[in-house]
């Protein structure tokens, strides 16, 4: 990422050393806040815009008040508005956008689009969900992970238990790069990208991290020290939603499930959270210091990608 390439699409496109560089900034970023002083000059007088085809609560806002705190300005761009969600081509959307703003961050459907767009702009481009990868968010629960369990990221043993979807894959990349032991349970019909079990598994020979997929959800929490599930239908799958609470009901993150974990295990949950289907409300609500840290933590976290890519 940063100045080699520009953009922040994938958690596969940085080095370990990048991704701890972030990790150190956000942190950085996170102490100031707390003590109540902004760090307004690191993006003085810069703009993004937030283009969004999906609907989002954390994203938006975080993005938003981070260009703030930042010294910088946001826009929202809904699809509904822009003429993009008329059919102008993306790449002509890129090279205009790229006339106005310094930086887009971007919420779609096919990762595709976000490939695109970044192709054709001549500003850094920030992959704020879609329906291949979460980068941002891992790249926070990785940061999460640190507060509570210290930094030695590899020597932790991870799981993430539900649908193979975007944070499926992004935890695989994002743990491939911290050398961290991660195990992935989903249903064989429901197994992470192909093109990202490979690909990471690559990543994962340089650090010595060790990646998994198993059918068995009590195998991959086997003494872990994280379990992290989202969502069995994602945003695009809402006509699939009662066919996938049949399909996922043997990977619910529930007290019975934790009782295979470490003692000392946090789980996390990017949000939103359906209690009752992928957790359930006591274990949420055991974890919920962990959920809500996870979510402010977007904030410190997007503020220092946003600085790295954007800055002069
Ligand atoms: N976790 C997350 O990305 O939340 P939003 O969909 O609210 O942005
Ligand atoms: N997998 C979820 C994540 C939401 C933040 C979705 O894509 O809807």
């Amino acid at each position: 990422m940063a100045k080699d390439n520009g953009d922040f699409i994938s958690l596969h496109d940085l080095n370990p050393g990048q991704v701890e560089y972030l990790l150190d900034f956000a942190l950085d970023l996170k102490t100031t806040y707390h003590t109540g002083k902004f760090t307004p000059d690191l993006l003085k007088g810069k703009t993004l815009g937030m283009i969004f085809e999906k609907s989002s609560t954390r994203t938006r806002v975080s993005f938003e008040v981070g260009m703030y705190q930042l010294g910088g300005s946001a826009l929202f761009l809904s699809s509904r508005d822009l003429q993009l969600g008329r059919g102008e081509p993306i790449k002509d959307t890129a090279r205009v956008l790229s006339r106005y703003l310094d930086g887009i961050m971007i919420r779609t459907f096919g990762h595709d689009r976000i490939v695109e767009l970044a192709q054709n702009s001549t500003i850094p481009v920030i992959n704020g969900l879609s329906d291949l990868l979460h980068p941002c968010q891992v790249l926070t629960d990785l940061f999460t992970i640190r507060e509570f369990k210290g930094k030695r990221l590899h020597n932790l043993k991870m799981a993430y238990v539900g649908d193979g979807n975007n944070m499926a894959n992004s935890y695989l990349y994002g743990a491939a790069k911290v050398g961290m032991t991660l195990t992935v349970a989903t249903p064989k019909s429901h197994k992470p990208n192909a093109k990202v079990l490979r690909t990471s598994a690559l990543d994962a020979r340089k650090t010595g991290a060790e990646l998994k997929w198993t059918e068995d959800p009590i195998e991959a929490v086997k003494d872990a020290d994280i379990v992290a599930t989202d969502t069995w239908a994602s945003m695009g799958q809402e006509d699939e939603h009662e066919a996938r609470k049949k399909i996922f009901a043997p990977y619910q993150v529930n007290a019975e499930l934790l009782k295979h974990a470490d003692k000392g295990v946090i789980v996390m949950h990017c949000l939103p959270a359906y209690r009752g289907e992928e957790i359930t409300e006591d274990v949420f609500e055991d974890n919920a210091e962990v959920i809500f840290e996870e979510a402010e933590n977007r904030l410190h976290v997007q503020k220092a990608i946003m600085a790295t890519l954007m800055m002069d």
